[in-house]
């Protein structure tokens, strides 16, 4: 017997408490596992939790082989944090709603009908206090994790880098504040001094031929259409409008997607809505699968450019550690040694993370999502909730490795051509650590890792990114 059903003998107030607490405790199940499937409109925290307690220097120090390696720079490139939806669908669900209220005649959707929306009407895509949450709690985490890196240097040793939009500004003042706070405790100094580069976080809007084949072609992200107005989508409508009560020819698919971010976008700020309940969690994970497809397509691995364009942030990245390396090389016992960027952080969009992923080979799965393939895809590694989410978070962090003479063999330490020092990086993608590709182990080489992404480092933005329109002979 359940332990339900045993209660159900027990007076009746006992019953009527456990069974609230039972649909109470369904509810907030449901919504929790829902929250994990708004692709790129995902909040951080709840598909990546924090640990309850951050370790201090949890990341400071490594032991590689022989080697003792002591942290001596990092990178870190954010997405801006949880945002308002901007205009278009803001204004999308509004007509929506018009078209289906009169017509909803079903108790269960009396929240629906009432439903008022309370956006934003312009295209400001601002920062929410949730997006500020999340920054200042990832500065927390990384000043903690780092501290022993950071603490007691001057703010000149870090570096803040901003896209021209409030969100990545706003989102860069909440980590600062978060960073000083865990760092020298309470503070009252006000905004962090920051550059702003669109050169580096938003190359997507300066190179002509992503633009060109890519942004601006509804070729390149056939897929998504197809997915669209596939089975799976069709399959949901025929869901959705029985259960509203409504004929399936009033809705199209690509409302079901706007009412889904809607459903997101509420989640996020009043932790429910009732666009929600129009969705079970088999459509949310196609139309998860929707929204990957966009941006496999348009963000992601699936045309090459798309990593190509980001070159600026990866040489930006590269060359801060080059520099990095060269006065730590360059100190000699002196008392005032050449200061050198300790903290290099960018605060970017879902623009600037995606191509970055791909350029440098993450999350590239052998087997391209398609319309075709939801099925095959379920483990795939190009999932948005989980690696784009608002806040999404990639770290290298570059260590400064010496030779551990107590640990070496009698014959290695007779060697005189063994190294006694190198560099050597680590990578953390939304906190946990991964392995850069082309590397075997956790932690690689530097030199190794920069040799591999030369390309990179060295191109040319205006070369690659050159296009030249075809003669339109063919009008
Ligand atoms: C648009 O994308 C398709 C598919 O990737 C491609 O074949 C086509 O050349 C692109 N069009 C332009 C103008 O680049
Ligand atoms: C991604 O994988 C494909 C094939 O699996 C490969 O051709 C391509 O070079 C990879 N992209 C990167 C950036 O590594
Ligand atoms: C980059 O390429 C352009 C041509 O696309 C050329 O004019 C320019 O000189 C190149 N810059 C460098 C630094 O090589």
């Amino acid at each position: 017997m359940s332990a339900a059903m045993k209660l159900s003998i027990s007076p009746g107030r006992v019953n009527f408490l456990v069974i609230s607490l039972l649909v109470t405790l369904h509810l907030s199940l449901t919504t929790a596992s829902i929250q994990r499937y708004f692709g790129s409109k995902t909040a951080y925290e709840l598909i990546h939790p924090p640990p309850e307690i951050v370790i201090e220097d949890e990341f400071n120090s490594v032991q590689v082989g022989t080697f003792s390696c002591l942290a001596a720079h990092s990178s870190a490139v954010m997405r801006h944090g949880a945002r308002y939806p901007g205009l278009e669908d803001v204004e999308t669900i509004s007509k929506i709603h018009n078209e289906i209220k009169d017509k909803l005649t079903i108790d269960k959707f009396q929240e629906l009908k009432e439903w008022t929306n309370s956006f934003p009407r312009n295209d400001d895509k601002i920062l929410m206090a949730l997006g500020e949450d999340e920054h200042i709690h990832l500065g927390q985490r990384t000043a903690r994790r780092l501290r022993s890196l950071f603490v007691d240097e001057d703010m000149e040793n870090f570096r803040f880098l901003v896209s021209s939009k409030q969100r990545t500004q706003e989102s860069g003042n909440a980590y600062y504040e978060g960073f000083l706070q865990a760092l020298v405790g309470d503070t009252e100094e006000g905004d962090m001094d920051s550059e702003l580069s669109d050169e580096t976080l938003r190359f997507h809007e300066r190179c002509q031929k992503y633009i060109r084949t890519v942004d601006k072609n509804k070729t390149a992200i056939k897929e998504f259409f197809k997915f669209r107005s596939g089975k799976e989508m069709t399959n949901i409508l025929k869901k959705v409008s029985s259960k509203l009560g409504i004929p399936e020819n009033l809705l199209k698919t690509e409302n079901l997607r706007t009412m889904y971010l809607v459903c997101g976008y509420e989640t996020a700020l009043y932790q429910s809505s009732p666009w929600c309940s129009l969705f079970d969690e088999e459509d949310f994970k196609v139309l998860e699968y929707l929204s990957d497809l966009k941006h496999y397509y348009k963000n992601g691995p699936g045309h090459k450019i798309t990593g190509v364009q980001s070159c600026p942030l990866v040489t930006d990245i590269f060359t801060t550690m080059d520099d990095a390396i060269e006065a730590m090389e360059t100190e000699v016992d002196e008392e005032d040694l050449n200061g050198y960027i300790l903290g290099n952080f960018y605060f970017g969009h879902a623009e600037t993370i995606g191509p970055l992923y791909t350029a440098l080979g993450l999350f590239n799965d052998t087997l391209p999502p398609t319309a075709d393939n939801y099925e095959q895809q379920s483990s795939r590694l190009f999932r948005t909730s989980e690696i784009l989410p608002f806040s999404a978070n990639l770290m290298l962090i570059l260590y400064e490795c010496d030779q551990n003479d107590e640990l070496l063999t009698e014959s290695e330490a007779a060697d005189e051509t063994r190294e006694t020092s190198q560099y050597m990086l680590r990578l953390y993608v939304n906190e946990k650590l991964m392995k850069i590709p082309g590397c075997e182990d956790f932690t690689c080489l530097y030199s190794h890792v920069r040799k591999r992404f030369v390309d990179l480092i060295s191109c040319n933005f205006s070369q690659v990114c050159d296009y030249n329109d075809r003669p339109r002979d063919e009008l």
